[in-house]
């Protein structure tokens, strides 16, 4: 199965993505973690985008196309995968679809998670993550049980993304408004996009991406 997670910065994409590899052992591919690998790395890829990821602004289609098309022919995605942050314009989302005609398949089901501005702006500037095992924490909605100790592994250590300031967030906003909401009729007229409320609980978000899951399997079968 193939699928993509739509929403703005901070809508839960990547916390939902992580729950929908681990349950059906389809790989997230998260753009936004591939960048920011390439940004630690110093590669020249990563050079060439840093600025661009610290002003909130979009890399362009061409490099993010290629990404992806290199990414999707990877032996861990032959089970199916979900795009957590790809497509972010029209074009992205013209070209996945002509990379994925030429592999014989197909986008299963795009889901929208819809969230508030405010709420947007407080759980990005609010979130952090374990410096050692990567897991993710928000200090107002899902903090450490032992104040300053992950949970998962123990570390007394954490970091937080450099975009992850309230001014970088709001221009992230802007260009989701600009860029990346056009997407949304572009998927609804091919019948594959489905809405959910991404103010909910975090299972209940879960429940429901499960429950348009189903649907969408029963349809193709
Ligand atoms: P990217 O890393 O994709 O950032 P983003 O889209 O801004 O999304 P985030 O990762 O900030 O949020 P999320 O929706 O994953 O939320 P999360 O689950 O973490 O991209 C970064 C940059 O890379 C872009 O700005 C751009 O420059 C570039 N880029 C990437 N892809 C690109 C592309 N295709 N084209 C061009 N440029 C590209 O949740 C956020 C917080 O909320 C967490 O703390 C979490 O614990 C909390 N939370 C989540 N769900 C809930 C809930 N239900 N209730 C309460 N709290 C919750």
């Amino acid at each position: 199965m193939n699928l993509v997670l739509l929403g703005p910065p901070g809508a839960g994409k990547g916390t939902q993505a992580k729950r929908l590899e681990n349950r059906h052992g389809i790989k997230q591919l998260s753009t936004g973690d591939m960048l920011r690998e390439a940004v630690s790395s110093g590669s020249p890829l990563g050079q060439q985008v840093r600025s661009i990821l610290e002003n909130g602004q979009l890399v362009s289609d061409d490099i993010m196309t290629e990404m992806i098309a290199d990414r999707i022919d990877q032996p861990d995605c032959a089970a199916g995968f979900i795009l957590d942050g790809f497509p972010r314009t029209v074009g992205q989302a013209q070209s996945l679809e002509a990379l994925l005609v030429k592999k014989g398949t197909r986008v299963d089901a795009v889901i929208q998670l819809k969230v508030d501005d405010q709420v947007l702006i407080d759980r990005i500037v609010g979130r952090f993550a374990c410096a050692n095992c990567g897991e993710n924490y928000n200090k107002q909605f899902r903090p450490t049980k032992v104040p300053g100790v992950c949970d998962v592994c123990g570390s007394t250590e954490f970091t937080q993304r450099s975009d992850d300031t309230e001014e970088t967030v709001r221009a992230r906003l802007a260009g989701f408004y600009e860029m990346t909401q056009p997407i949304l009729p572009y998927y609804r007229d091919r019948g594959l996009l489905y809405e959910i409320d991404g103010l909910q609980s975090f299972d209940q978000v879960t429940a429901e991406i499960e429950a348009v899951l189903s649907r969408s399997s029963a349809a193709a079968s």
